[in-house]
C-alpha cells in the first residue's frame, strides 16, 4: 500500500479524486506543468470536462504538451487567473476546484499566487462548486509571499459559515524544509 502522508501532494489529490466520477466538471486552479490537470482529466473521463487555469502561457504550453502525450481532449484551458472562473463555469457546477499555490518549479519564482488574488480565488471556488464537492488547496510556506498567504487563506477559511462547510488542514509537522500543506472544504 502507498504511505499516502509522505507526499502531500498525492494526499491532496487522493482525496479530491474521492469527490470526482465519470462526466464531472472539475477545475484546475493552477495547472503549471499540468501534473494535476491530468490526474482530473483521467478522473472525468471523455464526457466529463476539466477547466485549467494558468496565467502564464509557459504553463498552459507545458500542460497541453502532457495532456497530448496522455491523448486527453476533454480540457480547456485558459490563460486568465482563477479569480475569474465564475465567467467560465456556472455556479455550483463543479465536483472539485483543486489549487496548488505558489510557483511553477522551474520556473519564474516571481510569478507566485498572492494572498489577495488567492482569496478572491477561493470566494470563486465556492461559488463554483456543487453541494457535495471539494475545494482542494496546497500550500506552500517556504517562502515569504506563501508564508502571507498561508495566513491570509487559513483565517479565511476559519471564518467559513461552519453550517455550510467544513474545512480541515493537514501539515507534516515532523518534517523538515517546508513541506506543502493542504487546505480542504467541502459544501454542504
Ligand atoms: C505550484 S504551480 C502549480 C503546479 C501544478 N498544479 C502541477 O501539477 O504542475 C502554481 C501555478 O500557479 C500559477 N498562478 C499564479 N497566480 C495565478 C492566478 N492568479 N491564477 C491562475 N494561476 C496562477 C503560476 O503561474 C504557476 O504555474
Amino acid at each position: 500500500m502507498t504511505n499516502l502522508i509522505t507526499k502531500t501532494t498525492e494526499l491532496a489529490m487522493s482525496v479530491t479524486l474521492a469527490y470526482i466520477k465519470p462526466g464531472d466538471t472539475v477545475v484546475d486552479a493552477t495547472c503549471g506543468s499540468g501534473q494535476d490537470t491530468v490526474a482530473l482529466a483521467r478522473a472525468v473521463g471523455e464526457e466529463g470536462h476539466v477547466f485549467a487555469f494558468d496565467i502564464q502561457k509557459k504553463a498552459l504550453l507545458l500542460t497541453e504538451a502532457r495532456l497530448h502525450s496522455h491523448g486527453y481532449t476533454n480540457v480547456k484551458l485558459v490563460m486568465q487567473s482563477f479569480a475569474e472562473m465564475s465567467g467560465h463555469i456556472p455556479a455550483n457546477s463543479a465536483a472539485a476546484v483543486v489549487f496548488n499555490l505558489g510557483y511553477l518549479p522551474g520556473g519564474d519564482h516571481s510569478i507566485t499566487t498572492v494572498a489577495g488574488t488567492t482569496l478572491a480565488g477561493l470566494d470563486a471556488a465556492l461559488r463554483t462548486v456543487r453541494p457535495g464537492g471539494i475545494v482542494t488547496v496546497v500550500l506552500y510556506d517556504g517562502h515569504d509571499e506563501g508564508r502571507e498567504e498561508k495566513q491570509r487563506v487559513l483565517e479565511w477559511a476559519e471564518a467559513l459559515d461552519p453550517g455550510r462547510y467544513h474545512a480541515a488542514f493537514v501539515s507534516l509537522i515532523n518534517q523538515q524544509n517546508h513541506p506543502p500543506e493542504i487546505l480542504w472544504i467541502t459544501k454542504k
